[in-house]
């Protein structure tokens, strides 16, 4: 990846005359069926940037309560899109399609117009959950049949791609923005697209460039999702075995439910330990293995191409060791 970067032709991205940023561009856009995409430095511009284009200041989107977007983008929805999010309650990962259907407000000037449907692949919160294709099929006849857009955060889409075996453009015809990270397991230095029509993505270069991701030679960093995208999306199932193999280490514990987990995130649930997270957290990092804390009673684990099987016999000796203590 680094010798993929020093060797990258660049240009002036803002001029959109940086070669290697319209290719992967133009790569990642034919992954989905999609007609253009857009990159942008992190997750969260490519979530605030689709969200924008589908719900103007004032109106509504419905997403989960546990969603990246209402959880971890510090307020953008609302502070700087101007627009209101309503949840439906997180259930780990998967989607009550009648719940979201019965949120949708009737047509009416006295009332918020609610314009979108947000849903998260793989879901972050949810123990990197893979949401149901059949789920998100019936999210999508709600939208249809209520004029409705969908966005999908697919930070972690090809995980779900790798996990259940659907193919990139069978979401990627679900849905009308995606934002997906060449950052997270794909093991880019940074990175993400939003996916979606020539039109929107034209409106979306204007939204990045207000938010201050106007970027010029950035094709350096377009090479390293490049590369990524090569070399490093069909060995995501090794990721997804070893989540597995820590996650059934420590079932007998009674703080994992191994069964769940279905890509690289193991979540952990330490009501029935003896252990808070923050201390359990502390612990494992004093010997080199990093959790993180989600809450008082809950963590989460994760596998990624930095971890070989070696360093997961390391993480359950060690993590074992401190659930028996
Ligand atoms: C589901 C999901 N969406 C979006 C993001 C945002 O990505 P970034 O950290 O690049 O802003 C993350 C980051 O962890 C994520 O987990």
């Amino acid at each position: 990846m680094r010798v993929a970067i020093a060797a990258a032709e660049v240009g002036d991205d803002v001029y959109g005359e940086d070669p290697t940023v319209n290719a992967l561009e133009a790569r990642v856009a034919a992954l989905f069926g999609h007609e253009a995409a857009m990159f942008t430095p992190t997750g969260s511009m490519a979530n605030q940037t689709a969200v924008q284009l589908l719900v103007p200041p004032g109106d509504e989107m419905l997403c989960d309560a546990d969603a990246h977007l209402v959880t971890y983008e510090i307020g953008a929805t609302a502070a700087i899109g101007g627009i209101s999010t309503r949840t439906w309650p997180a259930v780990g990962g998967d989607i009550d399609v009648d719940a979201v259907a019965a949120m949708v407000r009737p047509a009416g000037y006295y009332a918020v117009p609610t314009r979108a449907i947000a849903v998260e692949q793989t879901h972050n919160r949810g123990g990197g959950a893979v949401i149901p294709l059949s789920t998100l099929e019936g999210l999508r006849a709600v939208a249809d049949a209520n004029g409705l857009a969908v966005h999908c955060d697919g930070a972690r889409i090809w995980h779900a791609h790798i996990a259940d075996g659907v193919p990139l453009d069978t979401y990627g015809r679900l849905f009308d923005t995606l934002s997906v990270c060449l950052s997270k397991g794909l093991g880019a230095p940074i990175g993400s697209l939003v996916v979606s029509s020539a039109e929107r993505i034209a409106r979306a270069r204007v939204i990045r460039k207000r938010l201050g991701g106007g970027m010029r030679q950035v094709g350096v960093l377009a090479a390293a999702g490049d590369y990524a995208l090569t070399h490093h999306l069909a060995r995501l199932a090794d990721d997804h075995a070893r989540a597995r193999r820590l996650a059934e280490a420590l079932a007998p514990f009674g703080v994992v439910d191994a069964e769940r987990v279905r890509s690289n995130v193991v979540p952990l649930d330490l009501r029935k330990s003896t252990v808070d997270s923050a201390t359990f957290a502390a612990a494992a990092r004093e010997q080199g293995v990093l959790v993180s804390v989600l809450g008082p009673r809950a963590g989460r684990l994760l596998t990624h191409l930095d971890v070989d099987d070696d360093g997961i016999d390391r993480a359950i000796e060690v993590l074992t060791g401190i659930l028996r203590s």
